[in-house]
């Protein structure tokens, strides 16, 4: 038998997940090991692409590590992407320098759904490989978060080939013939499902569901077409590993109008994204789930002090987290290749620092 892994050091994310009360309010940050990082581009470079980093554990390990050496983030998040799980479908993942990613053979016709297969045990196997050395790596330093794509955004990629700003082709799947759709999502669930819960197994102490593309969905496809196929998949997850409840968050970047259905679907956080009032959506929700976000990206551009203010106006608007409410500090979405990692040091100290003095009452 392996040896067990070493007890958390700073287990402050995982309590504010589970509403339980913190110090001050946790932080990591959506992408934090990529492109902005010096040391990532350098780590890139010597692997030669994305995809050979994210499958070779060594790799995957240093880059999961190198925003912690630089900041006192309080999650690690696994370095892999949600294109993982098409791509051992058998779609074939690339990607083009600049371009970001795209698929070989989408999913074009009938005769193409109806031969998807969830991806067979094994060919995920370096996720999970990855997933269990950075664990033992982090040595209970913090938790580490594994995740997946809804089962939504994943059938955009898969059906698009790549990214979309209209989702023409998908949208056009979806309205025309429903029944494929369907066919696709269900295949996605049960596949993320069982790939998240390998990544508990492997020992992943969170993890999270991407719905990047959810908020381009109509009033009512939202709930057919995403929300009800994230419901499917959080039903299926394992919530308990060696006597440790895990965590489910679940990310609908544009889903604020829908906040009490997203609350409703069984996770134990809600993701937020920046057009959405922190104050406001804890008072819809009361303490059924807890809050994660939701930083503009944007403002890492701005001056120090503008910086400073803005964290500060969040962590008001959300308020003093009191029994039975939780909030991770994070942005509203991943955070863009080209700021300047002096802005993120700015952050992180003003997050911890700000909300411990809101705890004192002092702030
Ligand atoms: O958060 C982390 O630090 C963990 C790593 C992570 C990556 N992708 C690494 C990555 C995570 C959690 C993802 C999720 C992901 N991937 C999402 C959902 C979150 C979101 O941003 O909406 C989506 C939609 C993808 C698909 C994807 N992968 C895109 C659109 C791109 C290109 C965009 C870009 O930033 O260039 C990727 C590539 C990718 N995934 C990179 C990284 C660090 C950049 C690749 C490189 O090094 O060139």
């Amino acid at each position: 038998m392996s040896t067990p892994f070493a007890a958390l050091k700073n287990d402050t994310f995982l309590k504010a997940l589970l509403r339980q009360p913190t110090d001050y309010t946790p932080l990591w940050l959506m992408r934090q090991a990529g492109r902005y990082l010096p040391e990532y581009r350098a780590t890139r470079k010597g692997a030669g692409s994305f995809m050979s980093l994210a499958k070779n554990p060594d790799f995957a390990t240093e880059v999961t590590i190198q925003p912690l050496d630089r900041f006192e983030l309080d999650a690690a998040i696994l370095f892999s992407d949600i294109l993982t799980v098409p791509d051992a479908m058998g779609l074939g993942l690339y990607f083009e320098e600049g371009e970001g990613p795209k698929f070989e053979r989408p999913l074009k016709d009938e005769k193409d759904v109806l031969a998807l297969k969830v991806p067979e045990a094994g060919s995920l196997q370096y996720v999970f490989d990855a997933v269990t050395q950075i664990r033992r790596t982090l040595n209970g330093r913090v938790p580490l978060i594994g995740f997946s794509g809804s089962p939504w955004t994943l059938a955009c990629y898969m059906v698009e080939g790549q990214g979309s700003r209209e989702f023409h082709t998908v949208k056009t799947m979806m309205y025309k013939r429903p029944d494929l759709m369907e066919h696709i999502l269900k295949t996605n669930a049960t596949a993320v499902a069982s790939y998240l819960n390998a990544q508990i197994d492997a020992g992943a102490q969170a993890v999270m569901i991407f719905d990047s593309w959810g908020g381009a969905l109509a009033d009512g496809a939202y709930q057919r077409f995403s929300l009800n196929y994230m419901q499917d998949v959080v039903n299926q997850l394992q919530r308990e590993k060696d006597g440790q409840r895990i965590p489910a968050i679940v990310f609908t970047k544009g889903g604020g109008l829908w906040l009490e259905q997203i609350a409703g679907i069984g996770a134990d956080a809600v993701g937020l994204d920046w057009t959405v009032n922190l104050g406001q959506a804890r008072a819809r929700i009361g303490d059924k789930v807890a809050l994660q976000g939701n930083l503009d990206p944007a403002v890492l551009f701005a001056d120090h002090d503008q910086i400073r203010q803005q964290v500060i106006s969040s962590l008001q608007a959300y308020g003093t987290p009191d029994a039975g409410h939780g909030h991770v500090f994070n942005l509203g979405h991943g955070i863009s290749q080209f700021t300047p990692p002096d802005a993120v040091s700015v952050l992180v100290d003003t997050v911890h620092e700000y909300s411990r003095q809101q705890r004192q009452n002092i702030a």
